[in-house]
């Protein structure tokens, strides 16, 4: 779960050319395990930008260094928060996103913000 924020705090500094600081991970699937010895491989992509705040998707697969076979282990979604040098929000570039794939999680995402930000207490149900 560590590696899974570091490499989503990657990418969204990435994108942000900023600091950011992890406000929440709302989507944490185990899909298989990783046995002991077996390599690690994270992608992320950022999905979907607000003002301040970028939903970066995380990915791991595992890979059998015996036999090279490659395994979906787990997935994430987290939620950064770029941050000025006075530590508060600053806004951030958007995402544009151009691939079908890009696209659809761009969409998913935005309905996830909207989900999230309404369990977490940020907006009623009628405001996104
Ligand atoms: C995340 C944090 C910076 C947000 O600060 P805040 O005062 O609530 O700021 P705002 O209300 O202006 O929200 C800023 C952005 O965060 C988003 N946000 C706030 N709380 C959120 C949550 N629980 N989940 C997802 N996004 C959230 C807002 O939607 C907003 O995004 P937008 O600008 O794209 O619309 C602040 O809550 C914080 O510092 N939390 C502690 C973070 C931390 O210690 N993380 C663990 C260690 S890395």
């Amino acid at each position: 779960m560590s590696w899974i924020d570091i490499c989503g705090a990657i990418a969204a500094q990435r994108h942000s050319g900023h600091r950011v600081v992890t406000a929440s991970i709302d989507y944490l699937q185990f899909v298989q395990p990783v046995l002991s010895g077996w390599t690690v491989n994270l992608r992320a992509s950022v999905n979907y930008v607000g003002q301040t705040s970028m939903e970066v998707g995380v990915r791991v697969d595992a890979e059998n260094p015996m036999t090279g076979a490659a395994f979906h282990t787990a997935s994430a979604y987290l939620t950064f928060v770029a941050l000025d040098e006075h530590m508060r929000p600053i806004p951030v570039p958007p995402v544009e996103p151009q691939t079908e794939v890009e696209k659809r999680r761009f969409l998913d995402a935005q309905k996830r913000r909207k989900a999230r930000l309404i369990l977490a207490g940020k907006v009623s149900k009628g405001r996104s």
